[in-house]
């Protein structure tokens, strides 16, 4: 079984469409091992997000990512990663196909409803970055 990480992002929290993307995460056949509400600092945000630290986006990812609630939720299913992805959609929201996550409730590039773990690796890596082994259920 694979893992992936979600997070529901502060804008897609704003516009009241944790629930939308819940049952879209459910009638896709995820299983959830982990969902919470919380808030996370400018650090924490930059650090998850270290990877993108040359990119000229980054620091308005980083204030965007900490400016409101994010809803971290742990993902599991057979080929998680790849089924998560195609289910969320282009990062643009202008580019993303018809039925996926980022077309239905994205507003931009960078508010872009949702986050989706891109390789088997950073899935495991990404969901121990939110959750201790214990919380997963
Ligand atoms: P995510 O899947 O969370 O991973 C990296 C994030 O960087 C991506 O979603 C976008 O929110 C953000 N991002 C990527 N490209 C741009 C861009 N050109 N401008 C602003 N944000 C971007």
């Amino acid at each position: 079984m694979e893992r992936t990480l979600c997070i529901i992002k502060p804008d897609a929290v704003r516009n009241k469409n944790i629930g939308n993307i819940v049952a879209m995460i459910q009638e896709a056949g995820f299983k959830i091992l982990g969902l919470k509400q919380i808030t996370i600092s400018q650090a924490v945000a930059g650090e998850f997000y270290a990877v993108h630290k040359e990119r000229p986006f980054y620091g308005e990812l980083v204030s965007f990512m900490s400016s409101g609630p994010i809803v971290p939720i742990a993902l599991e299913k057979a080929n998680a990663v790849a089924d998560w992805r195609a289910l969320i959609g282009a990062t643009d929201p202008a580019e993303a196909a018809e039925g996926t996550v980022r077309k239905r409730y994205a507003t931009s590039k960078g508010e872009n409803a949702v986050h989706g773990s891109d390789s088997v690796e950073n899935g495991r890596i990404e969901v121990g970055f939110f959750f201790a082994e214990s919380e997963l259920v």
